[in-house]
């Protein structure tokens, strides 16, 4: 197991990746803010296998976070990170300053109107304009043939794939599901945050949409009754939104007749926890039948 080679200048990672390319290799490409969990190395893995080379990017992207949010606090650990990267293969791993990305002077920002629109773009202002402009500009220096992406950011990702095809960029993405704790609580680097009683908390997001999700197996079709209940299950200290929403669209459901996901925000103390489940994906759902 050997630790990636650590890139910190723009260029230098583009020429890595130009190089690797012009060598015929196809480049797979995870992007994080680093305090690597579970979740990414699952994410590392699965982009091992589909990428002859393998590109990791450690950014606290300070554009994405809300004045009041936790860019500050957002934890860091960059030789954690690089063991984990190591142990999961990646060959090259990029961490830019913010000096670097935003150099003076930059004003260009990408913005995925509809998408972006409701759910965390209600309650986090700007903050996929910070994301779908951080992405493409990594997706521009590391020039990666497959990215991938995990569902528990389903908005997030719905954006970058929407940009992707909106900007004719030339890269596959690729969502993996979500990695959750044996208990069922969603991995997230922010869970580092809560203490032990707040983490038994945290656990009714995960539960109020697992119950969700049973309810629409067993034959319930309605937004309202599907949301209810789950609404009632959640003990946190402040609730963003609880939603049902096409999968593809984002628009909110009020019946369940085509794929849907269940979108769940919330602080638990002052903590800020998201989770979704997607319903009807497979063929559970019993379309009307053809007129
Ligand atoms: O999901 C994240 O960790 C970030 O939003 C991303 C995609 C790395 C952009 O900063």
């Amino acid at each position: 197991m050997s630790e990636p080679e650590i890139i910190r200048d723009p260029a230098e990672m583009t020429a890595w990746s130009r190089a690797a390319r012009g060598r015929g290799a196809r480049i797979a490409f995870v992007p994080t803010m680093g305090a690597l969990h579970e979740g990414h190395v699952t994410l590392l893995r699965q982009a091992r296998r589909r990428g002859d080379k393998l590109a990791l990017s450690i950014f606290v992207n300070p554009t994405q976070f809300g004045p009041h949010e936790d860019l500050a606090r957002y934890p860091r650990d960059l030789p954690g990170d690089l063991h984990k990267a190591a142990a999961a293969g990646t060959d090259v791993a990029f961490v830019p300053e913010a000096a670097d990305m935003y150099p003076p002077g930059h004003q260009t920002v990408v913005e995925v109107r509809e998408l972006a629109r409701g759910l965390d773009g209600v309650f986090r202002p700007g903050h996929f304009a910070g994301v779908a402009t951080v992405v493409a500009k990594l997706f521009n220096i590391v020039a990666p043939d497959v990215a991938l992406f995990g569902e528990k950011d389903f908005q997030q990702l719905a954006i970058v794939r929407r940009m992707v095809a909106d900007l004719s960029m030339p890269i596959e993405i690729v969502g993996v599901p979500t990695v959750r704790e044996p208990d069922g609580l969603a991995m997230s680097s922010r869970n580092a945050y809560l203490s032990p009683a707040e983490r038994a908390r945290a656990l009714t997001l995960s539960r109020a949409l697992f119950a969700a999700r049973d309810r629409a197996a067993a034959g319930e079709r309605d937004a309202a009754a599907l949301l209810s209940p789950a609404r009632a299950a959640l003990d946190v200290d402040r609730l963003d939104y609880l939603e049902l929403c096409d999968a593809a669209t984002l628009a909110p459901m009020a019946s369940l007749d085509r794929p849907a996901v269940m979108l769940v925000a919330a602080f638990v103390g002052r903590t800020r926890l998201i989770d979704n489940v997607q319903l009807g994906a497979t063929d559970e759902i019993q379309r009307p039948p053809a007129p």
